[in-house]
């Protein structure tokens, strides 16, 4: 009895490979290796001393995953595999609705022909939109600005008419925050392609001398020091609640949704001075206009996965600007 991790070599899979491991789970792995290296399977058996199966096959490969469903008796999945670049989403719509939603799809449709009924999502806080108020809770509104949160929104509905129809199925959705960090290990991290788009990533590779600086998307925002203020959670703290999530859809039915986020907002600049502070280096910015799409303030209230799964972050901001460099001066060249 397996539990499948659908992208579990990407940055997220990755950890809670590491996580579900360490607490004695049988895990199967398949990645397509679309954004992530085949040598992060060997990391995660250093790190852990377990082996597991690996499977380097596409979600859009009927076939294969069949053959994988056939081959392992697989009773859980938690399904990371998509494509997640907000830009690129906009340049290459189809490449990403395709992916995503009909790689979900069959994955759903192999779930059902072999009785495997079980599925925690990674769904994402874009999913809100702008919301009006913060902290933002589960029953806010839902919209998306851009094709990679419509993917995520689509597959969320997707996901609860299946349970609608199907009462013996059971889905629990992880709406993630702004995850950054990396395992204390310097083994495992955040590798992006090209460019990072994301802020922690920058700022690492401006610390690293990839980048010559961090440029601060807006200081006129209506927040405390003006630049944009997110919920940063730290990887692992977002891992464990995977694990929580698996024990949570062992024991219900119908579907649950959850903010995995820390509570705290934090601004761009309180992260500059954090990473500065944590790893005693000096971070070198700009002030840039807005980024076009972004919003002002966006964090979660996460009483509800505190309440119903017993989970909350534990790992502070330091924790993950230490992390994060960690793992940047160890394994990105
Ligand atoms: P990632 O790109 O590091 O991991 C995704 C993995 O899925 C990659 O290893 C990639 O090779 C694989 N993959 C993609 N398409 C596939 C396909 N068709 N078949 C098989 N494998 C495929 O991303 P991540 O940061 O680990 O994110 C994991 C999930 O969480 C994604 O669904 C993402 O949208 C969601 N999410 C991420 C963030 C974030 O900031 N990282 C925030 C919210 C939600
Ligand atoms: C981004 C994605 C979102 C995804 C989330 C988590 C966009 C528009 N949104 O959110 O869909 O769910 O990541 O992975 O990409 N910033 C700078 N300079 C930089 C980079 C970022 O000032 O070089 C600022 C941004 O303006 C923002 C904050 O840092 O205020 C965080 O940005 P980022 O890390 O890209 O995450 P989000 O935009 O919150």
């Amino acid at each position: 009895m397996s539990v499948l991790l659908t992208g579990g070599l990407g940055y997220i899979g990755s950890h809670t490979a590491v996580e579900l491991l360490e607490n004695n789970e049988d895990i199967i792995i398949v990645d397509n290796l679309s954004n992530c290296k085949i040598e992060v399977a060997d990391r995660i058996k250093e790190i852990t001393g377990k082996d597991f199966k690996v499977y380097v096959a596409d979600l859009l490969d009927r076939e294969a995953i069949e053959k994988m469903f056939e081959e392992n008796e697989i009773t859980e999945v938690i399904h990371f595999a998509g494509l997640k670049a907000v830009g690129e989403s906009c340049k290459k719509p189809l490449e990403y609705y395709t992916n995503n939603i009909t790689g979900t799809l069959i994955l759903l449709e192999t779930m059902q022909k072999f009785g495997c009924k079980k599925i925690v999502f990674s769904s994402s806080a874009t999913v809100y939109g702008s919301p009006k108020t913060v902290p933002i809770k589960e029953d806010f509104p839902l919209s998306t600005t851009n094709p990679y949160g419509t993917t995520k929104l689509f597959i969320e509905q997707i996901l609860q008419d299946l349970v609608k129809a199907n009462p013996d199925w059971s889905c629990v959705i992880l709406r993630y925050f702004n995850p950054v960090g990396a395992h204390e290990s310097g083994k495992i991290g955040e590798d992006p392609n090209g460019i990072p788009n994301n802020l922690m990533p920058y700022i690492n590779y401006v610390a690293a001398g990839k980048l010559d600086h961090l440029n601060v998307f807006g200081n006129d925002y209506d927040t405390k020091d003006g630049t944009g203020v997110r919920d940063y959670i730290h990887v692992v703290d977002l891992s464990i609640a995977h694990l929580k999530a698996l024990e949570k859809l062992r024991n219900m039915q119908g579907t649950d949704i959850y903010n995995i986020g820390t509570g705290e907002g934090y601004s761009v600049l309180d992260i500059v001075n954090a990473f500065e502070k944590a790893n005693n280096l000096k971070i070198k910015y700009k002030i840039a206009p807005r980024r076009s799409g972004d919003i002002a303030i966006c964090y979660a209230d996460a009483t509800k996965a505190k309440t119903e799964l017993g989970w909350e972050a534990t790992r502070t901001l330091e924790d993950m600007c230490r992390d994060a460099w960690n793992y940047t001066k160890n394994c990105i060249k």
